[in-house]
């Protein structure tokens, strides 16, 4: 941290680029800081609502309400919108195949679709504030099944497709769906992830669902394995149903979707995000962060499962009538060209990627751009995790052609949209941070006390006033919502990350200070982990930590103790791996396990930054609140080895 402190480099915005910008002056800022929610107000008066709101903002800590009575449906806002406007014949989403297909949906015809998924939903029985799962690979289907869902006032439920069925059972049960809809199975690196297998094991010990809607994407019954009366074809229900179908006056504060994401428990989080706010925010950042024009051509290469998904691929574009790419599959399939191909293929213009997709390419060669015209490019971004100035550099250099600026974006699932990132027209950006917080956004570092530390002085990030896409809730749980974001400071909203400002009062974001980890940008709770681990029987205690890795960002690594009888070997390592991607997927999967006892103070508490010493190689710090000393000669020896 130190180091990116120390960053000089200055990126100013060309004047070409600064010329064109939606937002070409500073004084947006001090607009937006007198009266944040005229601000949002305004933002908000792009959108389409039935009936307008009496009153912007009701903010009893820690519930704030946006534009109270207002009444707006969000896929009437990112279809209808547009198909009965100018941008009928305009490509809505461009979508690319992993296998190699390509299939454009306009306006007009995603809202077609949506319209005759929207009736399935309801023929299935589906009504206003039921919860509906959605596993699915990322297919056109996954944005209609949205789409649908938000029409008729259902809340969706998506779960990422590389969660083990143990982890969607959960997740199902928690918010108590009624319905799955799912794929026969996705692609990925030319293999096929058979998630209709997986539902159909998670269903069986969820009493709630009733049904289950399939799409056929790789055509294999025996995959599917179709159980009779419960499950159904897609595209048998959508030959059967009508394109007549009017979108559901919403409340402003209906529930849109549920997003269950990992924080310091072992249990995932339901976060809840609400419809007119959600929508104003993730409409208006989309269009004010990435400079959107009419003419744009937009890829976030996002999973929908996750929160960049939902709001910078589906709702944020759909909302502003852009044109999204939407690609199914691995960047470096069949070659390592294949995101480079997709810009040239395509002519995108604004890319939106993660540092730890950055770090890969960088590490396979600037050969394999160098190999693609990517001239059409004329700004990129970043999100996930803090980016290394040298990844930046070479963002900038071999993808940016050193003309495009990047928008270095922080923000969380919580938080619905982004809050702190560059002004691409306005900011000069330095490798490595975020910048500043956008307009109409109250970001501050502070100390334990909750007072606001100097620059230069590492403190914890908070957000000292509500804005429109803050998480609600955490579904069914209000306790821990409350214990979890705002029993720390009061009045005020607790992000889990660490910051520093710099003398120019930039942003540097240091990462999670809870016991949450980021590998390849997805967020994993070290307890959830650990949680899978004593799951197994030969395991007694385990502590996880994140190890840093040259490419994840950071890697998880586990500390085990055996119960009597059992041996630390590679194969039970290897077995005990394995039952962690049963219980959550393989992206919680193990780098490494360390058989030993687990170094604990006299509390009892166990001192993982003794666990990450061992881990990274570094000499053991301070170990004199240790309450058996012995465990150090046990660690020291795993050093050795
Ligand atoms: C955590 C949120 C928001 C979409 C993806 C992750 C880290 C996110 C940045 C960034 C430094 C970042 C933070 C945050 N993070 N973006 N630009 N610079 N750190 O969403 O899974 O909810 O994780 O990701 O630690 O708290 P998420």
């Amino acid at each position: 941290m130190e180091e990116l402190l120390r960053e000089e480099r200055k990126f100013y915005p060309s004047s070409t680029f600064t010329k064109q910008a939606n937002i070409q002056d500073n004084s947006i800022y001090e607009t937006a800081s007198r009266d944040f929610t005229a601000y949002w107000e305004k933002e908000a008066e792009n959108l389409y609502w039935f009936k307008k709101w009496d009153k912007a903002l009701e903010w009893e800590p820690p519930f704030a309400k946006w534009f109270i009575n207002g009444k707006i449906n969000a896929a009437y806002n990112c279809l209808d919108r547009h198909a009965d406007g100018l941008r009928k014949n305009k490509p809505a989403i461009i979508w690319e195949g992993e296998p190699g297909e390509s299939k454009t949906l306009t306006y007009g015809d995603l809202t077609r679709e949506v319209k005759l998924f929207a009736n399935v939903l309801k023929n299935q029985g589906i009504q206003r504030g039921d919860r509906v799962t959605l596993y699915m690979p990322m297919i056109p289907e996954l944005t209609i099944a949205m789409l649908a869902c938000a029409r008729i006032g259902a809340v969706h439920s998506i779960v990422f497709g590389g969660f083990s069925s143990q982890a969607l059972q959960e997740r199902i049960n928690d918010c108590k769906s009624k319905l799955v809809i799912t794929a026969d199975g996705g692609y990925r690196r030319g293999g096929i992830i058979p998630l209709k297998h997986s539902v159909n094991a998670a269903v069986e010990n969820c009493p709630s669902v009733e049904k289950v809607i399939v799409v056929s994407r790789i055509g294999d019954n025996g995959l599917a394995s179709m159980h009779p009366g419960r499950d159904l074809w897609w595209h048998e229900l959508m030959a059967d149903s009508s394109d007549h179908c009017p979108a559901e006056e919403m409340d402003s504060e209906d529930m849109l979707f549920i997003l269950y994401t990992s924080g310091t428990t072992g249990k995932p989080k339901g976060i809840v995000h609400t419809t007119g706010g959600y929508l104003t925010g993730v409409a208006s950042t989309h269009k004010m962060v990435f400079d959107l024009k009419e003419d744009d051509i937009y890829w976030c290469t996002a999973d929908i499962g996750w929160i960049t998904g939902h709001s910078y691929l589906v709702y944020g574009p759909l909302a502003n009538g852009a044109t999204t790419i939407m690609y199914e599959g691995a960047p470096d399939w069949p070659e390592k060209d294949r995101f480079w191909e997709i810009i040239e293929k395509y002519k995108a213009t604004i890319f939106y990627t993660a540092p730890t997709a950055i770090r890969a390419c960088m590490k396979w060669g600037s050969k394999w751009p160098e190999k693609r015209d990517l001239s059409s490019l004329r700004l990129l971004g970043t999100v996930g995790e803090p980016i290394n100035p040298e990844a930046w550099m070479w963002y900038h250099k071999h993808i940016g052609g050193e003309r495009c600026p990047i928008v270095d974006t922080w923000w969380q699932t919580e938080t619905g949209q982004i809050l702190i990132s560059p002004l691409p027209g306005i900011t000069a950006t330095k490798p490595g941070s975020a910048t500043k917080p956008l307009p109409g956004i109250n970001a501050q570092i502070v100390d334990a006390a909750g007072n606001p530390v100097p620059n230069g002085t590492g403190g914890f990030l908070v957000l000292k006033s509500p804005w429109p896409a803050m998480l609600r809730n955490i579904y069914g749980d209000t306790d821990r919502f409350i214990f979890q974001y705002w029993s720390r400071f009061e009045n005020t909203y607790f992000t889990g990350d660490g910051a520093k400002t710099d003398e120019d009062g930039y942003f540097w974001i240091m990462g999670r200070i809870d016991d949450v980890i980021n590998v390849a940008g997805h967020r994993i709770g070290t307890m959830e982990v650990e949680s899978a681990l004593v799951d197994h029987p030969a395991v007694a205690e385990a502590a996880v930590i994140g190890r840093s890795h040259e490419l994840k960002g950071q890697a998880v690594v586990a500390f085990i103790t055996l119960r009597e009888g059992h041996e630390g070997n590679l194969d039970l390592a290897k077995e005990i791996k394995q039952h962690v991607v049963i219980k959550i997927g393989a992206l919680a999967r193990p780098e490494e396990i360390f058989f030993t006892e687990l170094p604990k103070t006299r509390s009892g508490k166990i001192m993982r930054r003794l666990l990450r010493d061992i881990a990274e190689n570094r000499s053991l710090g301070d170990t004199t609140t240790l309450a058996d000393a012995s465990v150090i000669n046990q660690l020291k020896l795993l050093q050795a080895n």
